[in-house]
């Protein structure tokens, strides 16, 4: 018995370290919402709902992204894998261009590393 006492006692420590150990993203979603819908005007070509339809859309190619369906394409750091957390915040700080999509993609170097933390986290949320 006391083993197990024990290893309850130690359950609240696993788990910090644990939280620890993962690095969740630490944006606000509803901080990135305001900027998606202010200052960054990702709905003109992202569309209000993050579908991807935006006004601009029709006229892009490859199509601004779909944060609905979730199906990221560029992989910004080689490592196999699109759409880590990692990808969109490239993507969104230096533009689609720079690694072999659509130009049309701005770059939003001016966006702080918090702000682009929190678009990821609202761009996530966004997903059906
Ligand atoms: C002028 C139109 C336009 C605006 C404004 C715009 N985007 Fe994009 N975005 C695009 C296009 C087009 C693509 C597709 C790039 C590609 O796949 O080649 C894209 C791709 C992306 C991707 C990468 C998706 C992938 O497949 O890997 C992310 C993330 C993204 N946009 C986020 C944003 C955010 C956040 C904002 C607002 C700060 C924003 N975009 C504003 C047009 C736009």
């Amino acid at each position: 018995m006391k083993v197990v006492r024990n290893l309850f006692k130690l359950l609240p420590v696993t788990l910090t370290m644990f939280a620890i150990a993962t690095p969740a993203a630490a944006g606000d979603a509803a901080a990135g919402k305001a900027i998606y819908d202010g200052k960054g005007a990702c709905g003109t070509c992202h569309g209000a709902t993050g579908a991807g339809d935006g006004a601009a859309a029709a006229a892009l190619n490859p199509k601004p992204a779909s944060f609905v369906t979730a199906a990221f394409r560029l992989d910004t750091d080689g490592d196999g894998q699109a759409g880590t957390d990692a990808d969109l915040a490239n993507v969104m700080k230096n533009g689609g261009g720079k690694y072999g999509g659509n130009a049309a993609m701005p770059g939003r170097a001016d966006f702080s590393d918090a702000e682009i933390s929190d678009l990821v986290v609202y761009i996530r949320s966004l997903k059906q």
